[in-house]
């Protein structure tokens, strides 16, 4: 199978060309002009006139089919990845679950058993909820089978949350080991004082999720979670980065020149603490933890992912119904399941970056794609175009002007945070390993059709 997009603005992190792109089965063979001497002999020609021919998204943050305050995300990994391409996304890196009493290894089984509906290409982080010698054992283990990062919880305690010394003793080994360490980094401990507080206080409201955790407390948590990681002498990257206090953090840390990483999701980028308190229930749709914070920390973000203090975009995508979900938290705030919806939406919110002038358009691909996959370890199989990448690409249409909403998206969640929202951009024909998915509404994907990718350690470490 030969296709040929010709006539295109090929853009990589490093340069943005005019160039025409020959794929041959599931790589790409060649980027540059003049490729063939005649199109004969070529299954598809597409012509990309006036598009960017950009590498597929890879999101590194989903949740999907999650267990998680009591219901379970509402997207599988079939649905969740069909969105994901639609929205340009063609790598998914997901998080499989270790449960209380179990092994690393049962967790992810359970996982691999989920993934058995991906629509598009994936890979696995494992959460480690208990720190003890099987689990760091397996840990060393779990790196040989593609499985090379570890999340560790700061926050949830009594449902995810680990001790300092149990943190440094994972850290320990992923020094060792050259695993990557995840952290989510809030302090949970006086988090659920003020939580216990508020709600003895009547403030049960959505807004007051948002009141209960601090900027503060995920500031010292980033800081606290980069000193053990020092301590340590291993690298650490921080998830879902919400807030100046804890970019700041990022900042000391790297200022110093520790292998010091961070994320952050287009949510922290474009919404805020006023979504939390829209009037009635409405609030809920935007809990998520750390929360949403007041719209002046975002251009503290904006600048962090232009400076380079932020690597990363990715969603945090942990979608729950309005109806029957975040309903839980009527009356409790607490009660309400934590995550949003956006593992659609995340490469073109990012691209208003560029059309906004926030960022360039070689950095957009960076932080949408490039860097995650070499953050990750799956590069040089994702994240740009060149002779020998899988042909996972975006056509993708900057100058189309359409609306978010919940009756169009193809997530299944009942709500959009950005409903209503006009955005310039559209990734009309998205192909994986030299397969068409999306053209245009159409889908030709299938559930199964995404293959586990088996990680190396991270690219940023070496
Ligand atoms: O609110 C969030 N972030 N839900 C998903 C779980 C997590 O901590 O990433
Ligand atoms: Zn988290
Ligand atoms: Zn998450």
């Amino acid at each position: 199978m030969r296709t040929l997009i010709k006539n295109g603005t090929v853009v990589t992190a490093a340069e943005t060309s005019h160039a025409d792109v020959l794929i041959a089965d599931e790589r790409v063979a060649a980027v540059g002009v003049g490729l063939v001497e005649s199109e004969e002999g070529l299954d598809r020609v597409i012509d990309a006139t006036d598009r960017y021919v950009m590498p597929g998204g890879v999101d590194v943050h989903t949740h999907f089919d999650l267990p998680f305050g009591g219901s379970f995300c509402s997207d599988d990994f079939g649905t969740g990845t069909r969105a994901a391409a639609f929205g340009g996304t063609t790598t998914c890196v997901d998080f499989a679950v270790q449960d209380y009493g179990k092994t690393l290894r049962e967790g992810l089984d359970t996982w691999f058993q989920k993934a058995e509906k991906a629509q598009t290409d994936y890979g696995l982080h494992m959460i480690v909820r208990e720190v003890n010698d099987q689990t760091l054992d397996e840990m060393d283990g779990l790196i040989g089978e593609g499985i090379t990062s570890f999340k560790l919880f700061m926050a949830y305690p009594g449902v995810f949350m680990l001790d300092d010394a149990s943190i440094f003793r994972a850290m320990q080994r992923a020094a060792a080991s050259g695993a990557l360490i995840l952290m989510h980094a809030e302090n949970g401990g006086p988090i659920n004082v003020l939580v216990d507080q508020l709600l003895a206080d009547g403030k049960t409201d959505p807004q007051y999720h948002g009141i209960s955790r601090p900027a503060a407390m995920e500031g010292e948590a980033v800081h606290r979670a980069f000193k053990l990681a020092e301590l340590a002498g291993t690298p650490a990257y921080i998830v879902h980065l919400s807030s100046r206090d804890a970019l700041d953090a990022v900042r000391e840390a790297r200022d110093r020149g520790l292998p010091a990483f961070a994320e952050t999701c287009p949510q922290y980028l474009y919404l805020s603490h006023d979504d939390m308190a829209r009037p009635g229930f409405e609030g809920s749709k935007f809990v998520c933890s750390p929360p949403l914070r007041p719209a002046d920390h975002q251009e503290d973000l904006w600048a962090g992912l232009r400076q380079g203090d932020l690597q990363v975009v990715s969603t945090d995508h942990a979608p729950f119904n309005y109806k029957g979900q975040k309903e839980l938290g009527v009356g409790n705030f607490a009660k309400i399941p934590n995550g949003l919806p956006s593992v659609e939406d995340r490469f073109t919110l990012l691209f208003q970056g560029v059309v906004n002038g926030h960022i360039g358009l070689s950095r957009f691909v960076e932080l949408a794609s490039t860097a995650p996959a070499r953050m990750m370890g799956l590069y040089p199989r994702k994240g740009t175009i060149a002779a020998g990448f899988d042909a996972d690409i975006v056509v993708f249409d900057p100058n189309h002007e359409r609306t978010i909403s919940a009756e169009t998206h193809h997530m299944n969640v009942d709500y959009s945070c950005y409903e209503g929202w006009t955005v310039k951009g559209l990734p009309e024909i998205v192909m994986q390993r030299g397969t068409v998915l999306v053209e245009g509404d159409e889908w030709h994907g299938k559930e199964g059709g995404g293959k586990f990718l088996p990680r190396s350690r991270s690219q940023f470490l070496t």
